[in-house]
């Protein structure tokens, strides 16, 4: 057996992104230019990892709330929602320059020591003072380049659901409390995109605002918090990685907020946010635009109120580097009979794998290939497979285990004999022998069963 070095079985940002590049899962944007910083492209097991993330907590929200409604606002909104909503004035980092070495850094992301001597840490050079540069992406809009034309790209998706928050009420008569939840593009002009797809200049958002009385909004947003902590828990995330971080700053808008954080390779991180927003967004809103933004509730005299606002706010694409750094496993196999020490195994719940059965003929010639491709065939319509019939079967496996493929069927000689697989299990290794026939329902309930051996 070969002996361990130091970074064997661990998880580090460099391994997971060469494996999500080498396996199609994220690719750098216009990596043939030298690549474009804080933009990436998701390849063919990325987007499907990136849609069932979007699947799953999409049906948490909608399907699985009765007073969850959905939306999906544009990315260009009037210009005066990001007056009101605070992101001109506020929306910013303070920034540093160095005279010398022309780099730029965020002052919070610089010791204090070489703040305080205004020196640059890369070069040692000068530092400027500090100022204040806003995060929002600026163009113009139509064919005259003046300020009457400015257009911002959206730093968050939630503004589009304030704005539309009457129209909801109106169209599909939502009572108090209620929620409106987008998925969508959100852009912020960062300086620190390090660390692969966790921060970004182009990224996607989950999020959900829920519109309270007044005065119920405490317990509302414990609630949410409780919610969005046992939606992780039902996707099988190491709960021991997710950890609670409480805002002691708040945001100009918030009243309260907490953070859910995850134990990236690089250290505790942001994941999602749950905050009370107040009335501070509806309120703004009606002062701009000079809309009345209270809600009537008829089921009690009328009375009249601007709602308060509990949101969950949590990144999609961050959700995927979250599930492909905790799904992610290397382990020794050498004990198992296998001729490699060591195996690369995404383990993720099967209903977030891209894949969730490969069908793996043993050999191509004697009908085997032909057997295996109506299996896949039968299967299609339920699950997302893959086909491989290429290279020896313990590599194919290898390469199902690194694409975090759940299942593998192997159809052999004995198949054509007694029109039965065998059905091999990406976490134990296990192989069991199941009737062609039977193959559907037991994927069904395996997958009902999952559960996380490691
Ligand atoms: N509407 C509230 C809001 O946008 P936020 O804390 O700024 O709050 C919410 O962002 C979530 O969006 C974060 O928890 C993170 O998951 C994700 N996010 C924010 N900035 C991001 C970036 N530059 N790249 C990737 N994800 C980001």
């Amino acid at each position: 057996m070969s002996e361990l070095t130091e970074y064997q079985g661990k998880a580090t940002m460099e391994k997971i992104t060469s494996l999500a590049k080498r396996r199609g899962f994220v690719f750098q944007s216009s990596e043939i230019y030298g690549g474009q910083s804080g933009a990436w492209d998701y390849g063919p097991l990325g987007i499907e990892l990136k849609n069932r993330i979007q699947a799953m907590w999409w049906k948490e929200m909608t399907r699985l709330h009765d007073n969850i409604v959905g939306l999906d606002a544009a990315i260009f909104m009037h210009p005066r929602t990001w007056e009101a909503s605070g992101h001109v004035e506020n929306f910013t980092d303070p920034l540093v320059d160095c005279k010398k070495c022309k780099a730029r850094f965020r002052t919070d992301m610089i010791s204090e020591e070489n703040l305080a001597a205004k020196k640059c840490p890369d070069c040692g050079g000068e530092l400027t003072d500090a100022r204040n540069f806003n995060l929002m992406f600026k163009s113009h809009i139509g064919p005259a380049e003046d300020t009457a034309s400015i257009i911002y790209l959206r730093p968050e998706t939630a503004q589009g659901i304030y704005v539309n928050y009457k129209n909801i009420i109106q169209s599909n008569r939502m009572k108090i409390p209620f929620g409106i939840a987008q998925v969508g593009k959100a852009f912020r002009n960062e300086i620190v995109t390090k660390n692969f797809i966790f921060r970004t200049c182009e990224f996607e958002q989950m999020e959900m605002q829920y519109f309270v009385k007044p005065g119920t909004d405490e317990e509302c947003f414990n609630d949410w918090r409780n919610q969005r902590w046992a939606y992780y828990e039902k996707l099988g995330v190491k709960m021991d990685h997710l950890r609670w971080y409480k805002h002691e700053k708040l945001a100009h808008y918030a009243k309260d907020a907490y953070d859910i954080e995850y134990l990236f390779p690089m250290g505790w991180r942001e994941l999602e946010g749950i905050h009370n927003r107040t009335n501070y967004d509806l309120g703004r809103h009606a002062e701009f635009s000079g809309k009345d933004m209270q809600y009537i509730d008829q089921d009690n005299n009328n009375e009249r109120y601007i709602p308060f606002i509990i949101e969950t706010s949590a990144g999609l694409t961050r959700n995927v580097l979250m599930i492909l750094c905790d799904a992610y496993d290397e382990e020794q196999v050498a004990e198992k009979g296998n001729d490699d020490d060591w195996r690369t195994v995404l383990r993720f719940h099967p209903d977030l794998a891209p894949v969730t059965v490969a069908i793996l003929p043993l050999m191509k010639k004697d009908g085997l290939a032909e057997m295996a491709q109506d299996i896949r065939k039968n299967l299609q319509d339920d699950y997302a497979t893959d086909y491989d019939q290429s290279g020896a079967i313990g590599r194919r496996y290898r390469r199902q285990d690194e694409a975090g493929t759940p299942f593998c069927v192997t159809v052999d000689y004995e198949s054509k004999e007694d029109k039965t697989v065998t059905l091999r299990f990406r976490d134990s290794m296990e192989q069991v022998r199941v009737p062609i026939e039977e193959l559907s329902t037991r994927l069904r309930q395996e997958i009902k069963s999952y559960k996380r051996i490691k």
